[in-house]
């Protein structure tokens, strides 16, 4: 059985780096789908890949420099003015830079007990101090990420104004990581802090990682959208070409094809109250103060072991998913939306290891053997003690 926690850190240098989920699909035997990064199920709109393909062409030559076409048609998806608008290479580019060049002082990550953690890397890699979540003390720079990942709650706009105020009066800085506020729906752009950014321009900005919506980690496209004085550090301070040709060509397509976005908005929601009704059947607790466009689920598995073994059944069917232990919440797991097949997969997989009897679902001998797993006959005890699995480190 592959050894997934030795290899899994085996890609990061846990020492410098923050551990992400989308490697260990690598070590995957026999692959079948990747649930622990929450990228859009439908894989990039194919529109988008063909003219990052065309624009191969044209690699001999400098990236354009302003990115212009993909900022005016990002822009225009975005209902947000191209002037304040930079892409780079991936939101974690901004990530980055706001660490850098925000005022200066501690952070805080947004009030959930768990949150993205590429913020607090950039934020001591700035020599800052990280604020716990619930420290009442004023930070220099909070971030919300809206919605929240892993947890997948999600502030209203009304809450984040409360904030940006407050944020005001003490002269800190306010960032929205909206990666995922476009899954919302065709109304996304009434629940974006994009609305907040001209009555407080000094005080908030707002990321997107446009990885996750076009489903294009390995392309690397993000933003950050802010207003002029922001705008003008960030420009100054930026990696020139940061956003390459196949990028900007692929931004540009992917940001005018609405056919894509209208069958995210009208899938995926139903897709992942299948995910959560199949969840409920294991005996765990799904966070349903997530909504259902939020393109994962966070899963509560009763236990830190049963959420590891779960982790290890799901590397072993070819299935990775993400263990919350590094977010600090090692009984939950977070799913990114896919497929009803390959929730099945999923699924079957863990019935068999956790001694569920379904008579719906029934386990394919390949993938029982692929499982790895060896369970006692008495599928009455509890799945901690009538299961084995090797380890697994998917954080
Ligand atoms: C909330 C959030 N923001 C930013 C990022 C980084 O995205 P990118 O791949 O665009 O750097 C991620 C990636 O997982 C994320 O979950």
């Amino acid at each position: 059985m592959v050894d997934a926690k030795a290899a899994a850190s085996a890609a990061w240098d846990t020492e410098h780096q923050e551990v992400h989920g989308g490697q260990t699909w690598r070590l995957c035997d026999s692959f079948v789908e990747d649930f622990s990064v929450t990228t859009n199920a439908f894989g990039a709109p194919a529109k988008a890949m063909q003219e990052a393909q065309a624009a191969l062409a044209q690699i001999h030559h400098y990236p354009a420099a302003d990115c212009k076409d993909a900022i005016r048609d990002l822009a225009e998806f975005m209902r947000w003015p191209e002037n304040r608008l930079l892409v780079g290479n991936g939101a974690s580019e901004f990530i980055d830079l706001v660490m850098r060049a925000g005022p200066a002082g501690s952070f805080q990550p947004g009030p959930y007990d768990a949150a993205y953690m590429e913020y607090n890397r950039a934020a001591v890699a700035a020599g800052r101090s990280v604020m716990k979540h619930d420290d009442p003390a004023t930070p220099a720079i909070t971030v919300v990420i809206h919605p929240n990942s892993p947890t997948g709650h999600c502030m209203s706009l009304q809450d984040i104004e409360r904030r940006a105020q407050l944020a005001k009066q003490t002269s800190s800085l306010l960032v929205l990581d909206e990666s995922f506020m476009p899954f919302f729906g065709p109304d996304w752009h009434a629940h974006s802090a994009l609305s907040l950014i001209d009555k407080y321009p000094e005080t908030v900005i707002v990321i997107n990682s446009w990885t996750k919506l076009w489903s294009c980690p390995g392309l690397r496209l993000g933003s950050v959208a802010c207003g002029e004085q922001w705008y003008k550090t960030f420009k100054k301070l930026q990696t020139p070409w940061s956003c390459n040709t196949l990028a900007q060509a692929f931004c540009s397509a992917a940001a005018r094809d609405t056919g894509y976005m209208e069958r995210t908005w009208n899938t995926l929601p139903g897709w992942k109250q299948r995910q959560q009704e199949l969840l409920v059947k294991l005996g765990w607790t799904v966070n349903e103060q997530s909504p259902l466009w939020v393109p994962w689920v966070f899963v509560d598995c009763g236990s830190a072991d049963a959420a590891e073994q779960a982790a290890a059944v799901a590397q072993e069917v070819g299935c990775p998913v993400r263990w919350c232990a590094s977010f600090g919440t090692p009984r939950n797991l977070r799913l990114g939306i896919r497929a009803p097949e390959h929730q099945d997969v999923l699924q079957a997989a863990w019935e068999k290891a956790f001694g569920i009897v379904s008579p719906e679902t029934s386990v394919p001998a390949s993938v029982t053997k692929a499982a790895g797993v060896s369970c006692l006959e008495d599928a009455s005890q509890p799945a901690s003690t009538s299961c084995k699995v090797a380890a697994n480190g998917v954080h």
